[in-house]
């Protein structure tokens, strides 16, 4: 992990937040690199979930036809969507200080009733280390509207993109007269003020969700989870996941969210974690028709049977007074009224991204100019994902190779391929810059360019190089990224 950190540092992918300022715990910041490789892996999102999305057909797996919308919400929501979804209640961890060294832990993430610092923080004070009782805090973050700034002027940050969804259930509807089954997704910004931020980007204070809520009818829920379970999986796995290091665990009955009746994680084995550990890239849960009756009825608590039914307050009212809008829907074949289920799968770009650097990450042996063995490190990503997936190399910097490199490149630009020109050292150190940063292909141009308009096509994980005339280089790399 610790060289992966490092190469995310060195070329530029993830830099620590105002780093200058010695950093800031939790929050991170994509370089020019990072940036391109994490709006890709929000882009393959996209397209899978909307772009691509073709309403007239059957997917393998589903058990109908549907439509996709996309949706972008502010940040900051009306109070009352985090009362009746019950965050403001509920969205807690517990939380232990360290007596010893004042440290504050998640409390399910200390093994036993030690310290989890021990010995580095405190050598010699183990006999002393005792832990607080756990206390409930809440993972909102608050902030102040308008320049008042009285109690009701109070606000959060989203602690998820779900809500956005949920409340604009009906404006949809009526907006684009979708018909149930149909998904809203979103990707963007949430906010959790994580009590032990940790593990690079993995749990972070500000980082982005691509979420999706898929309103279905309640009698076909279940098939529905079992569908996007296996389809976000696959999604993973497709982008280059290794089938070793994922897996689709279901929840046991105490790990379920309070509004959930059902949840899978997506997870990976991280490579901080010890071995057969694995940590959540995404969770699919099935969470009934708990948000659409809470923006309804108010927040909702479950009874002995489990039913869900609105929490009252001291006063026998509401608790949290819902939008008392009818957040229902009326199939106009069947004449049927009612509260839709909603499957949702909830993804994380960052940890996402995380896990493509973490897999990519590979080390080999290679012979250099001279014949001798040197060790390389390449980053095998996905095609797709790559921020650069070509780089154009002029063996020597005379003779015209730089003019007809650049004339290659400029072509790549002009099709939108993200393309690199470089000019700069001996060509196995450029080509080995580029394997570092997962360039899947360099095309070089060599004497024989100049003679007959050809140049070589170098693929970073084979090393196959393969000679074509420079006028199909464009067409030949827009085909490998299709394919
Ligand atoms: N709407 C449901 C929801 O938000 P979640 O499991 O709390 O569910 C979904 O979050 C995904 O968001 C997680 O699987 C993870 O990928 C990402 N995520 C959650 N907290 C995060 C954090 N502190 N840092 C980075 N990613 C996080």
């Amino acid at each position: 992990m610790d060289k992966i950190v490092a190469l995310c540092k060195r070329r530029g992918f993830i830099y620590q937040s105002s780093e200058i300022y010695g950093g800031l715990n939790g929050f991170w910041d994509y370089g020019p690199l990072g940036v391109e490789l994490k709006r890709n892996v929000k882009d393959a999102w996209w397209r899978d979930m909307i772009t691509n999305h073709d309403e007239f057909s059957t997917p393998p797996g589903a058990p109908q036809s549907f439509s996709m919308v996309g949706l972008d919400c502010s940040i900051i929501m009306h109070p009352q969507v985090w009362k009746c979804s019950g965050h403001y209640d509920l969205f807690h961890d517990h939380m232990v200080d360290c007596r010893a060294c004042q440290a504050r832990f998640r409390v399910d993430h200390v093994k036993s009733s030690e310290c989890p610092l021990k010995p580095s923080k405190h050598p010699g004070e183990h006999d002393k280390c005792q832990l607080t009782e756990p206390r409930e805090f809440n993972l909102m973050f608050k902030t102040t509207l308008g320049a008042l700034g009285g109690a009701e002027d109070t606000a959060f940050l989203r602690p998820e993109t779900a809500q956005g969804m949920f409340v604009n259930f009906k404006n949809v509807l009526d907006t684009v007269r979708a018909k149930v089954p149909f998904g809203i997704a979103q990707a963007g910004k949430s906010f959790r003020n994580e009590i032990t931020p940790r593990n690079f980007t993995f749990r972070s204070r500000e980082f982005e969700q691509m979420e999706m809520e898929f309103f279905c009818h309640p009698s076909q829920s279940f098939e529905w989870y079992k569908y996007w379970r296996d389809r976000r999986y696959n999604w993973y796995l497709n982008l280059g996941l290794s089938r070793e290091k994922l897996q689709l665990r279901d929840h046991t009955k105490d790990e379920l969210s309070h509004y959930s009746v059902g949840t899978a994680d997506v997870e990976y084995a991280f490579p901080f974690l010890e071995a057969g550990e694995f940590g959540e890239l995404e969770g699919v849960a099935h969470r009934g028709d708990f948000d659409l009756r809470s923006h309804m009825e108010g927040k909702l608590v479950r009874d002995a049977s489990g039913n869900l039914n609105p929490e009252l307050g001291a006063d026998g009212k509401p608790k949290y007074p819902g939008s008392g809008k009818d957040l229902m829907y009326f199939d106009d074949q069947t004449r049927e009224r009612y509260v839709p289920h909603v499957i949702e799968p909830a993804a994380g770009a960052d940890r996402a991204t995380l896990a493509f650097i973490c897999q990519a990450y590979t080390e080999d042996h290679q012979p250099d100019e001279k014949g001798e063995m040197q060790e390389r490190v390449l980053m095998k990503l996905h095609p797709k994902l790559a921020p650069i997936k070509v780089a154009v190399l002029p063996l020597v910097k005379k003779d015209g190779m730089p003019e007809l490199g650049l004339g290659i490149y400029r072509d790549l630009k002009s099709a939108g391929i993200p393309a690199y020109f470089d000019q700069q050292a001996a060509i196995g150190k450029r080509y080995r810059r580029q394997d570092e940063i997962g360039t899947p292909w360099c095309v070089t141009v060599d004497g024989q360019s100049l003679q007959d308009k050809t140049v070589t096509l170098r693929d970073r994980d084979t090393l196959e190089q393969t000679r074509l005339p420079a006028d199909k280089i464009v067409d030949e790399i827009a085909k490998r990224l299709r394919g």
